[in-house]
């Protein structure tokens, strides 16, 4: 057995979450195109479509809000089992839903399910990594998202030949099956032993860090060293009283909230999500005909966001997360921005019957707009997309962790839901316009991250307290941390053995 194979399963399992995440994201997208579903909610209008879209992400939004709380008092490991309940009772009550009220009160019942699992996993997966796959370990609840988006839309796709109503009913039920896996297999799960030593179980902080670090040896080195870090971090976070949500405004944490807050709310202004929950139009905008065309060509971006996720879990924890997050937003500028060139130099546009906007774009540059539909995706899918996670999830010290990660996972939410109000009225409106300013707000987080986030690859959670006490200009405090690296330089190396 691998060293970390331990550390992989945890982190795997609680993945599962993830995959609730990206199935509840995606599953209701093609469910709306379906007759069987259309003619039993009574045909509802955009308004009504618009609010049973969004309720989930405002439930989201609201159990992110909660999952700080339940997640510091309850422990993580409980935060995400109390997740998995409450989102089969929203799954059921949509799947038996016998009117439009019954539909949304689920959906915002699954949100907060989702809402609780999309804050905890990340926290818990991060405090069980050692550092240098930390990365890595993260990554793998976006990859898990991938597949739930993918997985959901397939399903949709092949349930909408099911000649009744459970063509909408199965696709929205069966998402229960992986949400009691995910309650059973956690039970054998251990606790977050950061966790564990912040409620001061310190024996079995030992027990879980020789379960995941050294096959049990409860006195290896590796155990032995870690868990003092631990304490030590522990005992200083106990010290300078850092523990309620009035600390996030103060020094030394405000800085990282920020940037945590900042790196959510820019994940969600690459736009990902009007190319997950909108691509079929946009598709069908640019020229893709038919019935299936554009709806396959959706499909067929949800395989290149989970492929070009794998990447990242690789190699995340070499690239960094700095170099990662500007390769990324360069790929996702440049494609925006030829899309927008694409579109605006072609684009002839006239309305069907039923108030569809088509842009009658040739057939060479809508095949490039698609082409670059699929760049942007993957160029997301390699960099903001896990790391729009990973690092709110290691930046903060233990005692504010959940509740600063519960804030900065808001964030996402919430830019979330605006993006999926506007951006439909904004394709239809100023399509090209829309990619531009796309295209803007990417080349500008370059500079962004380039001016503020700090690497933190290879750092152990307790080492974030040194990377962020310097300047607030990340680039002009290299040097700083250059020393530190050198003053510390046995301990660092020891803790980066590349052991992949
Ligand atoms: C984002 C989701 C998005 C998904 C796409 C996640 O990291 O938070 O909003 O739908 O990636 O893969």
């Amino acid at each position: 057995m691998g060293k970390n194979t331990q550390t992989y399963l945890v982190g795997g399992v609680s993945a599962i979450g993830g995959f609730l995440f990206g199935y509840d994201i995606g599953v209701i997208s093609s469910i709306l195109e379906m007759d069987y579903w259309k003619a039993y909610f009574h045909n509802p209008g955009s308004v009504g479509v618009g609010v049973i879209v969004s309720l989930l992400t405002a439930g989201c939004f609201v159990g992110s809000l909660c999952a700080g709380w339940i997640a510091d008092r309850f422990s993580r490991k409980r935060a995400i089992m109390s997740a998995c309940v409450v989102f089969c009772l929203g799954a059921a009550i949509q799947c038996g839903s016998r009117n439009r009220a019954m539909l949304i009160v689920g959906r915002f019942i699954a949100g907060l399910g989702v809402g609780v699992l999309s804050m905890s996993v990340p926290v818990f997966q991060s405090e069980i990594a050692p550092p240098h796959i930390r990365g890595r370990l993260v990554s793998l609840q976006q990859w898990a998202i991938t597949w739930g988006i993918l997985v959901a839309f397939w399903i949709d796709y092949g349930c909408h030949f099911i000649d009744s109503h459970a063509s909408w009913r199965v696709p929205i039920g069966i998402q229960i099956v992986p949400a009691v896996i995910l309650f059973v297999s956690m039970i054998f799960m251990p606790y977050s032993p950061r966790w564990l030593v912040d409620n001061n179980r310190i024996d079995e902080a030992q027990k879980v860090l020789a379960r995941l670090r050294s096959g049990g040896d409860l006195h290896a080195p590796e155990v032995m060293e870690e868990l003092d870090e631990i304490k030590e971090a522990v005992r200083i976070d106990r010290e300078t009283a850092i523990r309620s949500y009035t600390d996030l405004l103060r020094v030394p944490i405000r800085r990282r909230v920020v940037l945590g807050v900042l790196i959510q709310a820019l994940q969600q202004l690459t736009g990902i999500n009007v190319s997950m929950y909108f691509a079929t139009s946009i598709f069908k905008q640019a020229g893709l005909s038919g019935n299936n065309a554009p709806l396959l060509a959706q499909g067929v971006n949800g395989v290149v966001n989970m492929l070009a996720t794998v990447p990242a879990i690789l190699w995340i924890d070499r690239w960094g997360r700095r170099k990662t997050l500007m390769l990324g937003s360069l790929g996702c500028g440049i494609t925006y921005f030829i899309q927008a060139v694409a579109k605006g130099a072609t684009q002839h546009k006239t309305y069907d019957e039923d108030g569809s906007l088509n842009l009658n774009i040739p057939k060479g540059p809508s095949y490039l707009i698609i082409v670059m539909m699929y760049l942007f995706v993957a160029s997301f899918a390699m960099s903001w997309g896990p790391i729009g996670w990973i690092y709110p999830s290691e930046i903060f010290p233990m005692r504010i962790r959940s509740k600063a990660n519960s804030i900065t996972t808001a964030s996402n939410w919430i830019f979330n839901f605006v993006i999926g109000l506007v951006s439909p009225i904004l394709i239809k409106k100023i399509t090209w316009g829309l990619d531009l300013i796309f295209a803007i707000i990417m080349f500008s987080s370059i500079v962004i991250v380039y001016l503020f986030y700090p690497e933190t690859k290879n750092r152990s959670l307790e080492d974030m307290e040194v990377i962020f006490t310097g300047s607030i200009w990340s680039h002009k405090d290299r040097k700083r941390i250059a020393e530190y690296d050198d003053a510390n330089k046995g301990h660092v190396d020891a803790k980066m053995t590349k052991d992949f």
